[in-house]
């Protein structure tokens, strides 16, 4: 049973919004997302709204179809006109995200988008450090972790519940959360990724608005 709050909720309900009819939707992961999903296809059933949606997880694939909603395999669409979705820390400049372990989807539909809007609560803002998730090849995963050890970072190879064994992602790939500091995100975010084996990390630094949901409404950053 996922715990959902009423400054997810609030959040969401803002998200609304933005959506217009024939938008081309990016959808996120998470539970902030997962409520969303649900009103979005409320919206779409009532409103016979012509929206389409790319899912960044299967997760988010079986609530949206669930709920109704058509969706698109990114071959079949041209561009995202906005793409929704969640974090685990929000700062200025940067988002941590991954923290459902949909990362790499979520960040070529996020980057990809013409616009990218987030759904946060106050925590998330108040955050000053979150794990950063890195998705690496399951072959590189003992030679991206040894490299991060020697710049004196502890990574840990995330681990499945209800299952033996590390976490498979979506893509088929192993999950690594370090203790990364960031100070220049923008620098860290491009030298993770040329560590071979390395194929995304959470750390996020192209987003267009922030929606913080609060317990009696929400406010834009
Ligand atoms: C999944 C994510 C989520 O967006 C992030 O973990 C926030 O999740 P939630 O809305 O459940 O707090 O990045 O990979």
């Amino acid at each position: 049973m996922m715990f959902m709050s009423q400054e997810k909720i609030n959040a969401a309900k803002k998200a609304l919004e933005f959506v217009k009819d024939e938008l081309i939707i990016g959808l996120g992961s998470g539970t902030t997302i997962h409520e969303f999903i649900k009103l979005l296809g409320k919206q779409v059933r009532e409103q016979q709204l012509k929206i389409a949606a790319v899912p960044t997880s299967y997760d988010t694939q079986l609530l949206a179809m669930a709920q109704g909603i058509p969706l698109l395999q990114p071959e079949q669409t041209p561009f995202i006109d906005i793409a929704i979705d969640g974090a685990d820390l929000v700062a200025k400049d940067y988002l941590i995200k991954g923290g459902g372990g949909a990362l790499t989807r979520e960040k070529i539909i996020a980057y990809e988008a013409k616009e990218f809007i987030v759904l946060a609560d106050e925590d998330k803002l108040k955050r000053k450090s979150y794990p950063v998730p890195i998705e690496v090849v399951p072959f590189s995963a003992f030679f991206v972790a040894r490299h991060l050890a020697k710049e004196g970072l502890r990574p840990e190879l995330r681990l499945a519940q209800r299952r033996l064994g590390p976490i498979i992602t979506d893509n088929g790939n192993f999950i690594l959360d370090t203790d990364l500091k960031i100070t220049n995100p923008k620098k860290l975010e491009t030298e993770l990724k040329l560590i071979p084996g390395v194929v995304e990390t959470g750390i996020f630094t192209k987003f267009s608005k922030v929606i913080i949901g609060t317990k009696k409404g929400s406010r834009m950053l």
